[in-house]
């Protein structure tokens, strides 16, 4: 037994105290303060969120997926597909662009306007002011109070401008999406398929960069086909290949020249790829919501 001071370990600090209730209270409050940070105040905060109101139409975002896509979801969680790819697109802030989508009748007020805010190295014609519009006339402003006070210089010579709202980041400069993801858009994900590794790219959003159905399935079972030194595995078991019958079949996957089964063979999609590919295509952040507001696309 360790003595210290001629005492043993549990008759330091008062002797006969008990400590009992103290470490219990600690640790109920440390646990007590934890739920409530992480489980309640979220709880409280999102857990109720309603579809959002999209474009005028209300409980319009998100749409359900299909029940297919809906399948798909369970073979890609099954699949371990979320241990390569987030499905969480990150953005740092928002930059304005102004748009002159009418120049008025007071052309030369326009122009003027045009001369004076615009880039000084640039002289303009009249007939930059009326070819092509809308027209982008300043990109990438970096706050919304700036673009407003440079929009007025038009509005006040007469012509009408729209400022147009461009989300920006790594992650939408690589491509992966328009705007951020937030809460709202995994509303029907029971669990919601986030991923934390980056092995391969976000896929939030990859029902709108990649929408082609062969695309994927081609890539699906042998990713080199169609991205070169692609560094994902293939999921070969989720196709049958077989010999061409009397005719070849409708649904046989189409490879690029030099991939693909021997001659006389073809590759048929199992009912898991297939709902797989219809929940990466059912996979899109297109809505702009009033918490991570965007100019989306023109459809
Ligand atoms: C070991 C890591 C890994 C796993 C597991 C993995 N992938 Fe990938 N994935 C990658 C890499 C790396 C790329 C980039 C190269 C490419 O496009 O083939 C990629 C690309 C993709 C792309 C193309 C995205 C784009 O924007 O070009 C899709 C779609 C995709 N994967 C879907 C899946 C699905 C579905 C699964 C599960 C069945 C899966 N991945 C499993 C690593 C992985």
């Amino acid at each position: 037994m360790l003595r210290r001071g001629g005492l043993l370990p549990h008759q330091i600090g008062g002797g006969v105290m008990n400590r009992g209730p103290v470490i219990f209270f600690s640790a109920f409050l440390a646990f007590a303060i934890s739920f409530f940070a992480f489980v309640l105040l979220p709880q409280t905060q999102i857990g109720r969120q309603p579809l959002a109101t999209v474009d005028g139409v209300a409980n319009a975002y998100p749409a359900a997926r299909p029940g297919e896509a809906h399948q798909g979801a369970e073979i890609y969680r099954a699949n371990g597909c979320v241990t390569c790819h987030s499905q969480q697109i990150r953005q740092t802030g928002n930059v304005f662009d102004v748009v002159l989508t009418d120049a008025g009748t007071n052309l030369t007020a326009v122009l003027t306007a045009m001369n004076n805010h615009l880039n000084p190295a640039v002289e303009f014609a009249l007939t930059d002011v009326t070819n092509a519009l809308p027209k982008t006339i300043l990109k990438a402003v970096p706050t919304k109070a700036a673009a407003e006070a440079l929009s007025k210089k038009f509005t006040e010579a007469g012509a009408k401008t729209d400022l147009r709202v461009m989300p920006v980041g790594p992650d939408i400069a690589r491509g992966w999406g328009l705007r951020r993801s937030v809460a709202a858009d995994y509303l029907y994900d029971t669990p919601p398929l986030l991923g934390s590794q980056r092995v391969g790219p976000d896929l939030a959003n990859v029902g709108m960069r990649l929408p082609d159905a062969n695309w994927h399935l081609v890539h699906l079972y042998q990713p080199r086909a169609v991205v070169k030194d692609s560094a994902m595995p293939p999921y070969r078991y989720l196709f049958t290949t077989r010999k061409i019958g009397a005719t070849p079949s409708a649904d046989a996957l189409v490879f690029p020249a030099g991939f693909g089964p021997e001659a006389g063979y073809e590759v048929i999609p199992t009912d898991a790829a297939r709902a797989l590919v219809a929940y990466l295509q059912s996979l899109r952040v297109d809505a702009s919501l009033f918490e991570a507001p965007m100019t989306a696309p023109a459809k």
